[in-house]
């Protein structure tokens, strides 16, 4: 199976950075988005990334020009119906996602893979409402795309081989490693990764510790790169807040339980970095600790 046409649904932070490293790679990428400043938003950003990347020698020559002359961008989902392969990077939510998958199901021809790139949601049950379970898979790709390494692979109950074959051999193209994980709540990634972040939030709300103590005690102590609630803000408070409510919600186990505090910033609309404020205050330029009571 020959893929040479990748679309990609949603241009948010994910959606920008999987058509990017498509591009790179040589795909003909087209990126599609109900909203245009969205759009506007993820060509500078791509702009951005391409050009910092390039100039550390981490892009030649030839894939930066791939990258700006590889991607479409466009308002109108209609144009998936020419892709071999459409990677949905919509917001982490069922309904919304399912609906996506539907009109794509009907405008796309029986050939054409599809993929969710949800961080934790059933590939099974968003597979369920096309008539091509076959052919639709997940692939998690990480934050931010450019910079890390891993896909997570994870085949839906009905998933064809052929098409875990296709898709690892086209991740491996992204200079990427594909690790297979199976169907169940959050993947592998999340289920571990999102527990430890709400596990920071339970300790920031009953005070054992302020923002910087916490982040400072997992960078230091851990090696983290980030702590955990600047990862948190930086991944989306609300996309946090998701996940964890399917890993409730999957296994209904009280240790998945999202910590108030988590629902109250995102109740308030502050979801991090995307919004400016979240555990840290973005307006200044710089992240600032938030004191909480
Ligand atoms: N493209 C190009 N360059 C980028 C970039 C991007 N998208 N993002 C950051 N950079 C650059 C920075 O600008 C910086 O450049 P500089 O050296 O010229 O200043 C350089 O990368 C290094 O960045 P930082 O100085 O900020 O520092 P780090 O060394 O910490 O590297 C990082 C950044 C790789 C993001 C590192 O902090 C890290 O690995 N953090 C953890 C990320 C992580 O855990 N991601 C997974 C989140 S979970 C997820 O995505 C799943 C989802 O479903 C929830």
């Amino acid at each position: 199976m020959t893929i040479t046409k990748i679309g990609v649904i949603g241009a948010g932070q994910m959606g920008n950075g999987i058509a990017q490293v498509c591009a790179v790679a040589g795909y003909k990428v087209t990126m599609v988005d109900i909203i245009p400043e969205q759009l506007e938003k993820a060509k500078k950003t791509i702009e951005g990334s391409v050009n910092k990347l390039h100039s550390k020698g981490k892009l030649t020559d030839e894939q930066k020009q791939n990258a700006f002359s590889n991607i479409a961008s466009s308002g109108d989902m209609n144009l998936m119906k020419d892709m071999d392969l459409v990677i949905e990077a919509a917001t982490e939510n069922k309904a919304i996602k399912k609906d996506i998958f539907k009109k794509l199901d009907e405008m796309c021809g029986p050939e054409v893979i599809f993929a969710t790139n949800t961080s934790s949601i059933s590939i099974t049950e968003l597979a369920a409402v096309t008539k091509r379970p076959g052919k639709f898979i997940g692939l998690h790709f990480m934050n931010p795309v450019p910079l890390m390494t891993l896909v997570e692979v994870i085949r839906g109950l009905n998933t064809d081989d052929e098409i875990v074959n296709t898709t690892t051999e086209i991740i491996k193209k992204l200079n990427k490693v594909p690790v297979e994980a199976n169907d169940y709540p959050a993947f592998i990634a999340n289920r571990i990764l999102c527990p430890m972040l709400n596990e920071a939030v339970f300790c920031l709300m009953e005070g054992v510790g302020d923002v910087e103590a916490i982040d400072t005690v997992m960078k230091l102590g851990m090696n983290h790169p980030m702590g955990p609630l600047f990862l948190a803000d930086y991944v989306g408070l609300d996309t946090t807040l998701a996940v964890l409510e399917v890993l409730f919600e999957g296994y209904k186990d009280p240790k998945y339980r999202p910590s108030p505090l988590l629902k109250k910033l995102v109740s308030a609309g502050q979801y991090g970095v995307k919004t400016g404020i979240g555990f840290y205050d973005y307006s200044s330029g710089k992240p600032v600790p938030r004191k909480f009571r």
